[in-house]
């Protein structure tokens, strides 16, 4: 019994020393808009991948991860099918993570069926995505779970009965206006008219949509854009047109109050309320370790935002699937591992719902304040874990 014992122990022994022999290169295909209107959420979660690879290299197992990027540029999906395609064929790469804008998320279902590559949605939000492949788990948010809670918060805590709701017409946007519409209904309230404003590409002048949403009077206009320059135009339009004055509140899920973007937006910015799933100013010891690595790794001018937060997630998703798979990467294994996956993010507790391959979060309730002369995110209430509300009201796609 003992011998035995030792000549195992001297086996695993040996492993161990041979181990380098056996270190794999995983190779991870990230897909993100590196140029053009997007570039800035591409900086934010390869920042936010990389913060947690350079933290977390002991849970490689002595493996290690090489990153293949390729840049997706605009939301239209072609771009990023033909990057796919070259990181599935010609790369060869065994995980694929990133996919800012939805169509690009949604444009590559086939392939990654096809080929078998777990993919890691890193923002792409539009409801229905994780459905579209079995390989497919979010990591980011849906657009139901700001929009219907912020619907639902608006109608109930704020007490408004009208409202309009503008969008970027396109998945997301569309997928945000009816979850706002469902939460503010549903709540007793009365959405007027949804409104697409303009494309995801250039930022449109939001001028005469928002002059048409003054005349008709709503207490609130709910805004969903693709955070970035778009929001900060959002805000602006606002404050010049006077509708804060004219009694008409400014709401939406928080792309459009992104910490990015908050110290630009100027003082019009405060008491605006928005739904979401992280800020930079959340008051947690996860989140305060956060932010103080990530201001030591880029310096302290650099703030996290929503995106950064949802790459240092999602490569924390990956090292683990890494992690229990030793290094050599099954797509189906893969992909049991990342059911039902949890981890302590800095933005609070986060699962992938084991059925809907989605992200189970807490969706917090901002207001904007200013404290000095910095504007920030203060948290005035809590869902918690919030399951996507698209799925679990079976609507549309999402069924
Ligand atoms: C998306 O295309 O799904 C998307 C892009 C930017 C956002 C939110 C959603 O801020």
């Amino acid at each position: 019994m003992r011998i035995s014992r030792l000549v195992a122990a001297a086996a695993v022994a040996a492993m161990f020393s041979a181990g380098a022999a056996y270190a794999k290169t995983v190779k991870v295909g990230i897909v993100l808009p590196y140029t053009g209107g997007g570039a800035d959420f591409a900086k934010q979660i390869e920042k936010g991948m990389k913060l947690y690879l350079s933290q977390n290299k002991d849970k490689l197992g002595g493996h290690e991860v090489e990153l293949v990027t390729r840049d997706s540029k605009r939301p239209g999906g072609d771009i990023a099918k033909v990057a796919v395609q070259e990181l599935i064929t010609r790369e060869k790469v065994d995980i694929l993570g990133g996919f800012v804008y939805s169509p690009n998320a949604m444009s590559v279902a086939p392939l990654v069926t096809e080929a078998k590559v777990p993919m890691v949605i890193m923002n792409a939000g539009t409801s229905f995505i994780p459905a579209m492949s079995p390989y497919y788990a979010r990591v980011s948010f849906t657009m139901w779970q700001s929009g219907y809670h912020m619907g639902k918060y608006a109608a109930e805590k704020l007490g408004y009965k009208t409202a309009m709701a503008g969008f970027t017409n396109y998945p997301p946007g569309k997928d945000s206006a009816a979850a706002f519409k469902r939460g503010f209904e549903d709540a007793g309230g009365k959405v007027q008219e949804l409104i697409p404003m303009g494309g995801p590409r250039e930022v449109p002048d939001f001028t005469p949509f928002f002059q048409k949403v003054k005349d008709a009077k709503p207490n609130a206009l709910y805004m969903f854009v693709p955070a970035g320059s778009h929001a900060s135009a959002v805000v602006k339009t606002y404050n010049d047109l006077g509708m804060r004055g004219a009694g008409i509140a400014l709401i939406g899920p928080g792309d459009i109050t992104q910490d990015t973007k908050l110290q630009g937006m100027g003082d019009g910015a405060q008491g605006l309320v928005t739904v979401h799933h992280y800020s930079a100013d959340y008051d947690t010891p996860e989140n305060k370790a956060f932010v103080k690595a990530w201001k030591a790794a880029y310096g302290a001018d650099s703030t996290p935002d929503f995106m950064g937060v949802q790459g240092y997630d999602g490569m924390a998703a990956i090292v683990d699937v890494i992690n229990k798979l030793n290094g050599e990467i099954d797509a189906d294994k893969a992909m049991d591992i990342l059911k039902g996956w949890k981890f302590a993010s800095p933005r609070g507790p986060i699962m992938i719902d084991p059925q809907t391959r989605d992200i189970v979060q807490n969706e917090y309730v901002h207001k904007v304040t200013k404290q000095g002369d910095r504007l920030m995110i203060e948290v005035v209430a809590t869902i918690p874990q919030v399951k996507d509300p698209c799925k679990e009201l079976k609507v549309g796609k999402c069924k």
